[in-house]
């Protein structure tokens, strides 16, 4: 059986106040009304038997609700007290299922083109899934950005694993010409994945387990899940194992973390984000609205306006980067 992981966790605050805690950018319905979340499922659901789930309390309900709209059936869902990270969230897959089922990992935050070649690749990855390789998803690099995992490589042959490299290796990568960017969808036997953690990080594999069996209403018991370590599987297993391959991966991927990832996207894809508008009026340039208000300007150039129910939030086109930081002091003075 092939199964869809779908890993949910994260924080939600790099497109805040878009998103929130227990909304996160995933369940944003602004791509053409549906959500992120909800596109992973329907991309996947003719490529796989069933779903799993993976989250934390704070999306479970809006993860149920929106899983309710697809009418797609979930196997399990199992609910993370506290995040533990991929690792930790990828073992509990692992174990949740039969050794020799296949887990098509995926995040739940990135748009992807399903295409033929999405299709294709896809049954390159099982098929070599069932080679016992752990497969990694290569997509060829446009920059060198250190928020993604490298993977130098020969064809499908996996040279080595480097997850966020700092600048300058990532420019060095760039320039080299054999590395892809880790897509961070993997596809494996569950029985092999948990096997080389074992190998590797034996200490998350054996809580893992121990955490597995703690469950009661989907619900992993928290001092059991305290006691896994925190880690990326990224780290834990696939910079370290030897039995990785790649598929060298051209379907269109986009990892949408940003205010400025967002509107390129829209503008190479007509405008196919609900919420985003580009400002008109006199003299102004390079001004996008996230919100359904009409809004003109005079004079203003380069900046970013997003609007919710409850605040409006201005931001200079350039430091879309740093949105992080001015949530931290909002939620500080909150
Ligand atoms: N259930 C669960 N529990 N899911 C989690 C947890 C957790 O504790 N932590 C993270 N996730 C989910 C996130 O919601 C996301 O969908 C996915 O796992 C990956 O986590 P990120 O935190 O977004 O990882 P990253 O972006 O820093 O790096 C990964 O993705 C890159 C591509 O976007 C790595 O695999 C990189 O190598 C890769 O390039
Ligand atoms: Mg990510």
């Amino acid at each position: 059986k092939i199964f869809n992981v779908v890993l949910s966790g994260g924080s939600g605050t790099r497109l805040w106040p878009l998103s929130r805690k227990n909304n996160p950018k995933q369940f944003l319905k602004i791509f053409n009304n549906l959500s992120l979340f909800q596109h992973t499922i329907d991309r996947n659901k003719e490529l796989v038997n069933d779903f799993l789930l993976l989250t934390n309390k704070d999306q479970i309900k809006e993860a149920n609700r929106q899983i309710k709209e697809t009418s797609q059936n979930f196997k399990q869902v199992i609910i993370e007290p506290i995040g533990r990270n991929t690792a930790p969230a990828i073992a509990l897959a692992s174990l949740a299922v039969n050794p020799e089922d296949i887990l098509f990992v995926t995040p739940c935050d990135h748009m992807i083109t399903n295409n033929e070649t999405y299709r294709a690749c896809f049954g390159r990855a099982v098929e070599l899934a069932k080679e016992d390789y752990l497969v990694t998803f290569g997509i060829k690099p446009e920059a060198p950005e250190t928020g993604f995992g490298y993977i130098e490589h020969n064809d499908e042959d996996v040279v080595s694993f480097r997850e966020k490299p700092d600048q300058k290796t990532a420019t060095d990568f760039i320039k080299a010409g054999n590395f892809l960017w880790n897509s961070g969808m993997f596809c494996f036997k569950a029985g092999v994945f948990l096997e080389e953690l074992r190998k590797y990080r034996k200490d998350i594999f054996e809580t893992s387990v121990k955490a597995i069996n703690s469950i009661e209403n989907q619900i992993i018991d928290i001092d059991a899940m305290i006691a896994i370590p925190d880690e990326s599987v990224d780290y834990a297993v696939f910079e370290k194992s030897d039995k990785i391959k790649t598929v060298p991966s051209n379907f269109e991927w986009t990892d949408l973390g940003t205010f400025d990832a967002l509107i390129n996207f829209n503008q190479k894809n007509q405008n196919s984000i609900d919420c985003i508008s580009e400002v008109g009026g006199i003299s102004t340039e390079g001004t996008f609205y996230l919100g359904n208000k009409k809004v003109y300007s005079l004079g203003v150039s380069d900046i970013i306006v997003v609007e919710t129910d409850d605040c409006i939030v201005l931001l200079s086109k350039e430091k879309s980067q740093e949105i992080k930081k001015l949530h931290k002091l909002v939620e500080n003075n909150d």
